[in-house]
């Protein structure tokens, strides 16, 4: 560390990188506009951190390298919020907020309003302070009138600005006050990041976001995902508009959400929160309404406040998606491996748009989690697209009458003895033989990913095992001998048989990585078989790889090298293969070198694609070099997008990534139709 006088070269060039580097940080996380690669982006930030390492006297409170995170705080000071962050009354109902309507109409009598209606962001409210342009204060709302003063954690937001852009001059003192939030998908990939290290997994985006920004270190702060969107300006002003100030904010370099409208009536904002009610899962963020706000300032003012809400605005919320219900049962599923899931049947609920009446419940270990019993009340979640989930028994004294459930001895399908394996929360039925394993093999081997055999859904194969006409995978295969009984099946039919049939046939067909798939080993899912497929190309080859051939591959370790080899020790299961072979299913894989039109390039893909399944894509992206990730970061290449593409499309267009149609990909690796 040097001390002394800093030369004026180099005080100058800190300068120049601070502003060099705040201009990036906008165009790429407010803008979505990057225009310069990560590695240049990194280097002037190292340049900026060695040079003010070396001349502490460069560190501004507006230096990029706070964006990394300071140093921890032991406690948070409190802060006073003037004017106090108020709250907003609700509405649940398009009636509710006519009524708000009509109140404002008789406050305003001879001058209707106009209003401003936006996402009600579900998040963590907060308020920042501007000096002579440059962040000095950010606190949470608090209690309203005070908050904590949780400065070094906001810095680390990329999309705040440290020092506010546009032309000066600026106000000497401002304040903006909006919304700190998590990304759907930032929050999914933490939680499963937090799941795998047997950390505490957050329970929605909003619990992280706010879990978050209490952290003592903003070090850890900032290797968590925030974003951030501004909505109010606080200003001395009489006049103007809301609208007008989303405008000014967005001139000042702060993020403002794009999706909101001016209107002149009520039913027009009903009709947005309409729209969004039912497209809300396909943002990158969570919302639970919309805010209906007057846009007039004057307005506003002339209304004024009733207690802690202002009168001038409503949320109208969306309709819930956690209900309370009853679970009146807890049966036990069995899977294809024989493992057994619990799952809670609940007394019917209504929940975000669709009646609920089953819950998952993973394993006993969950049960015993939730302290659950059958007859409690309980509060069930749907979140955006995953199956409804209990999450706790309902608060008050529990129910009389209430009983635990208790792992039954024997097999709910064939009564068979259950087990424990040791280390596993999972119980498993020991009979390879039992009906429920035999169809779950049975559909995954027709699922799409795997043989893809269309009409051989759930439903078809009960039937089939009923009958006994089906066993094993091979029997499919030998089904056309039984056509004129599955024929006179009630409600089959000659067409439907037909079609069955001749998708059985064209299954045969199938690459080999969905064969390896198909089989349905313990421990290899459908990427793990393409590697498999690609290495080995062949069943055969496959099937006598040893151990020691097997870990020796990148992406296999000891588990499931040891599940291959005893699958193929397995008599059954070399019978099946013989038989699967001997009916004509291919069993080799090309031979082909790998291409190389997508070396080092990474996608992502979204969305239905029409000339395959997701798998297929995979398949050939890896195959000509590339790599598919699970989610969209600023590191990613191309997004490819099929039909009804969602929030990854969203997220792709933020971020400036660039997103590519099934045509255009085919073009890339030189297969134009
Ligand atoms: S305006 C006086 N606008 O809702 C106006 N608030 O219940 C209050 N919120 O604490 C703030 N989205 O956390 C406003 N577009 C939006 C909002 C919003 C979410 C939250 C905010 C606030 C709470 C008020």
């Amino acid at each position: 560390m040097k001390s002394g006088k800093i030369s004026e070269s180099v005080f100058r060039r800190a300068g120049e990188l601070r502003r060099e580097i705040a201009g990036h940080d906008h165009r790429y996380y407010v803008l979505a506009e990057p225009v310069i690669s990560d590695e240049a982006y990194d280097m002037m930030m190292r340049e900026l951190q060695e040079l003010e390492a070396e001349h502490p006297g460069l560190r501004t409170p507006d230096s990029p390298t706070l964006r990394v995170g300071g140093e921890p705080t032991r406690e948070f000071p409190v802060v006073a919020h003037s004017p106090p962050m108020l709250s907003l009354g609700n509405a649940y109902s398009p009636e509710e907020a006519r009524e708000f309507d009509r109140r404002i109409r008789d406050l305003l009598a001879s001058d209707p309003p106009s209003y401003s209606v936006e996402m009600k962001l579900d998040g963590v409210a907060v308020a920042l302070q501007y000096r002579d342009g440059v962040l000095t204060r950010g606190a949470t709302r608090g209690n309203g009138t005070e908050g904590d003063e949780i400065t070094s954690n906001i810095r680390t937001i990329r999309s705040v600005p440290l020092r506010l852009i546009g032309d000066p001059p600026f106000s000497p003192f401002l304040e903006v006050r909006g919304e700190v939030l998590m990304m759907k998908d930032e929050f999914e990939k933490m939680n499963k990041q937090r799941a795998e290290q047997g950390e505490k997994t957050f329970v929605n985006p909003r619990n992280a976001a706010a879990g978050t920004l209490k952290m003592q270190d903003p070090g850890v702060v900032a290797r968590r995902p925030l974003a951030f969107f501004a909505y109010s300006l606080i200003s001395a002003s009489e006049e103007g508009s809301h609208e007008e100030n989303l405008r000014e904010l967005r001139r000042l370099g702060f993020p403002v959400n794009k999706h909101h409208v001016l209107v002149r009536t009520i039913d027009e904002a009903i009709a947005f929160w309409e729209h969004w009610e039912t497209r809300r899962d396909s943002l990158p963020y969570e919302i639970d309404g919309v805010v209906i706000k007057i846009d007039s300032l004057r307005h506003q003012r002339m209304l004024g406040n009733i207690a802690k809400s202002p009168r001038w605005a409503v949320a109208l919320k969306f309709s819930s998606r956690k209900g309370e219900t009853t679970v009146t049962d807890i049966l036990l599923q069995v899977g294809r491996t024989g493992a057994l899931t619990p799952v809670a049947i609940l007394e019917p609920v209504f929940i975000g748009g669709t009646t609920v009446s089953r819950a998952t419940l993973h394993n006993i270990d969950y049960i015993l989690e939730l302290d659950l019993r059958i007859g409690d009340k309980v509060v069930v979640e749907r979140g955006g697209d995953v199956i409804p989930k209990i999450i706790q028994v309902a608060e008050g004294p529990r129910r009389r009458g209430v009983r635990r459930f208790r792992m039954p001895r024997g097999c709910p399908e064939c009564g068979s003895p259950i087990q424990r394996v040791e280390g596993e929360a999972n119980h498993y039925c020991v009979n390879n033989r039992c009906p429920a394993q035999v169809r779950g093999r049975i559909e995954h081997f027709a699922s799409r990913s795997a043989m893809d055999i269309e009409g051989l859904g759930e439903a078809a194969v009960r039937v089939l095992v009923d009958l006994a006409l089906v066993r094993t995978a091979a029997d499919l295969y030998t089904l056309h001998k039984a056509k004129e009984q599955l024929v006179n099946l009630e409600r089959w039919g000659e067409k439907s048989v037909h079609n069955l049939l001749q998708s059985i046939e064209k299954s045969k067909q199938r690459p080999l990585h969905r064969l390896v798939f198909a089989l349905g080993i313990g421990h290899v899912g459908a990427g793990v078989a393409a590697v498999l497929a690609d290495r080995f190309r062949s069943i055969r080859s496959l099937s006598e790889a040893s151990r020691d051939d097997l870990v020796a591959i990148d992406a296999i370790g000891p588990e499931i090298a040891a599940s291959i080899v005893a699958f193929f020790s397995n008599p059954e299961n070399r019978k099946i293969v013989r038989q699967l072979e001997a009916a004509g299913v291919q069993m080799t894989g090309s031979t082909e070198p790998k291409g190389t039109a997508l070396e080092g390039k990474t996608f992502v893909i979204t969305g239905a694609l029409a000339g395959g399944s997701r798998d297929d894509f995979k398949k050939r992206i890896t195959g000509e070099g590339g790599k598919v990730l699970s989610s969209v970061s600023r590191k990613l290449d191309y997004l490819l997008a099929g039909a009804d593409p969602g929030s990854k499309l969203e997220r792709a267009r933020e971020l400036g990534i660039q997103v590519i149609s099934e045509e255009e990909f085919e073009q890339m690796i030189g297969n134009s139709r």
